[in-house]
């Protein structure tokens, strides 16, 4: 077999599509299949852990993932299209490991149409908001990046990360998970614990037509070990106990949105704000506004429709573009 970076990963893929079952296989039989040693297969799983992936050995059964998982598909996610979206497979793309699909994205953006996405399996550098890391093991999550062009400019992207939350939440309430809850300006939250995130990086200039590259986290089902996340955090399969189909959510998301974006190019915050509202973690809540060495104390009073959040202080409603929301202690 060759010894080749690309050939390596293939053997991985193969090897993690036989596991996925989350069924025991013998270290005998997959050194068989696969036409290799059997420590070259025990070689291989040992990578596969390294990516954040938990698989046990166990001595006279084999290897077996310690939870089933389902891995990405294109064809899948194209299977999940509606009728009227099965043409348009092309915009969507599949990797195995990337650093990050926003890199991925934005390297092809002169290339792409709106509405082209990106999903992969891990991402050596994920990044979040504000700087942070985004922790991406390996096929536990949802790391996906879509483009969409605004022919009147960034103007026009008032208050898109606040649509985006909205419609991550009505893909999930869709797919039967609960009710999760927004947390301004682009977090999504279920039980107080961070489920998604999302991260818009834009490309263009004041007064030319801009580009957003949309990119969405979604915790689906983290390893129990995973390290370096400094948050309260969940994952679907904690919340609803069953294996989410990523290709699935990822179909229905990617729908959701090529339906939402052109709306809201033409209409902004406005259809979206009720659902936000509806969905608001902190609406009438005393909260604490942090931005650089500013603090200020309100009740959150929702949103308006430039996507600034509203509180109320002194009895005055004051609307706020930027900072990060902390709950003010008891
Ligand atoms: C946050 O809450 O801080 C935003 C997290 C955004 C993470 C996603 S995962 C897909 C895309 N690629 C990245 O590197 N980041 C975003």
């Amino acid at each position: 077999m060759p010894k080749g970076k690309e050939s390596i990963q293939r053997v991985r893929t193969l090897l993690l599509k036989t596991l996925q079952d989350g069924e025991f296989h013998s270290g005998e039989h997959l050194a068989t299949t696969f036409e290799l040693s059997r420590s070259a297969i025990s070689n291989h799983v040992k990578a596969l852990c390294e990516l954040g992936l938990e698989i046990f050995s166990v001595k006279g059964r084999g290897y077996k993932l310690a939870n089933p998982i389902e891995l990405l598909s294109h064809s899948q996610i194209g299977d999940y299209l509606c009728a009227s979206n099965k043409n348009k497979t092309s915009l969507i793309q599949v990797e195995n490991i990337v650093t990050s699909t926003n890199d991925i994205v934005k390297a092809q953006m002169l290339e792409i149409e709106s509405g082209f996405c990106c999903l992969a399996e891990a991402q050596s550098a994920g990044r979040g908001r504000r700087g942070r890391t985004w922790v991406s093991p390996y096929a536990s999550s949802l790391y996906f990046s879509m483009l969409w062009r605004f022919s009147s400019g960034y103007q026009a992207m008032a208050g898109l990360s606040l649509m985006i939350g909205v419609i991550v939440n009505d893909t999930l309430l869709e797919l039967g998970v609960g009710q999760c809850q927004l947390k301004w300006p682009n977090d999504i939250y279920f039980n107080n614990r961070k489920l998604a995130g999302i991260l818009i990086e834009v490309e263009g200039q004041v007064g030319a037509s801009a580009s957003a590259i949309i990119g969405i986290g979604l915790n689906i089902r983290l390893p129990n070990d995973v390290k370096g996340i400094d948050q309260a955090f969940t994952d679907l399969h904690t919340i609803s106990q069953q294996l989410i189909g990523r290709n699935k959510f990822a179909a229905k998301l990617i729908e959701n949105l090529w339906e939402a974006l052109p709306l809201f190019e033409n209409e902004g915050m406005k259809p979206f704000i009720s659902r936000w509202q509806q969905a608001d973690l902190y609406n009438n809540k005393e909260i604490k506004l942090l931005s650089g060495k500013n603090v200020t104390v309100g009740i959150g009073r929702g949103i308006d429709e430039t996507g600034a959040l509203l509180l109320e202080i002194d009895r005055k409603i004051q609307a706020f573009h930027g900072g990060e929301i902390s709950v003010r202690p008891a």
